[in-house]
């Protein structure tokens, strides 16, 4: 039977059938404030809570102290306890950025996976990533080898992506290709505030459900709801981003 790793994300878990299939590279896709960073923050808090697995945060935008107060307005009181034990092993912009050699940075971190037994890592995000990369040819080399790293060190990855929905007229990105699965989350603007939602858009070797489901973010973070949202991309006026 296949491996599956939880999200943590209940609703989303039963769209997905199961998790994740264990060691897989995920990319997580949306606009700003759609609930990227929430979602790796809830898949490494849950995963060691729930599931007893330890995880790694890497951010090129944010400092330590901003993801705490990110976990805590959803009531992951607990991060900066898990992240002092080293249940949770945050990176953050300052470390990432030090002394302005990335790939120093890089290998230090890879040191760190092939020495730890952890099973979960997010990468907040694969758009500042590649932006320390001046040629094509060596980003494209680069990424490849690093996600072949995180699965060779056993480790299930999500790669959040600052990007809206793919659209037939839109060019897809390598990342599209070298990764497993495609999460988008979508928001549309409301009288009241905004409607959220999530797509699985692919998950290799997953009978998963492609409809696009209806979210919210709010104490306890990200929960989606388990039925069809009535929510088309392409709206009626065309595509809705
Ligand atoms: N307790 C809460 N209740 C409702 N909404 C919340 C709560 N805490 C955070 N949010 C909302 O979650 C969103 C933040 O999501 P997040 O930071 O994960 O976005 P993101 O996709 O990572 O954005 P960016 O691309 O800018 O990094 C914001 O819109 C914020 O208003
Ligand atoms: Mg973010």
């Amino acid at each position: 039977m296949q491996n599956l790793i939880k999200t943590g994300v209940e609703g989303l878990d039963s769209i997905l059938n199961g998790g994740i299939a264990a060691n897989s590279a995920v990319l997580v896709s949306g606009n700003p404030g759609t609930g990227k960073s929430i979602f790796g923050i809830q898949f490494l808090y849950e995963g060691v809570r729930r599931y007893g697995e330890k995880g790694i945060y890497v951010s090129f935008e944010e400092s330590g102290s901003d993801i705490g107060e990110a976990a805590a307005s959803v009531g992951f009181d607990e991060w900066d306890a898990l992240s002092e034990r080293g249940d949770i092993r945050v990176y953050d912009k300052r470390e990432m950025l030090r002394g302005g050699d990335f790939t120093d940075a890089i290998d230090g971190l890879l040191d760190d996976l092939s020495d730890e037994s952890y099973g979960r890592i997010v990468i907040d995000s694969l758009t500042m990533f590649q932006l320390f990369f001046d040629d094509e040819r060596e980003k494209r080399t680069y990424l490849l080898k690093f996600v072949d790293i995180l699965k060779e060190n056993g480790l299930t990855s999500l790669l959040i992506n600052e990007q809206g929905a793919v659209f037939p007229e839109t060019e897809i990105g390598l990342e599209n290709f070298l990764t497993d699965g495609n999460v988008y989350f979508i928001q549309t603007p409301t009288d009241s505030g905004v409607n959220r939602y999530i797509w699985v858009a692919k998950m290799r070797k997953q009978d998963i459900d492609t409809d696009i489901f209806p979210m919210e973010i709010g104490e306890g973070g990200i929960t989606v709801h388990e039925r069809a949202g009535g929510f088309s991309m392409m709206g009626r006026n065309g595509p809705v981003l």
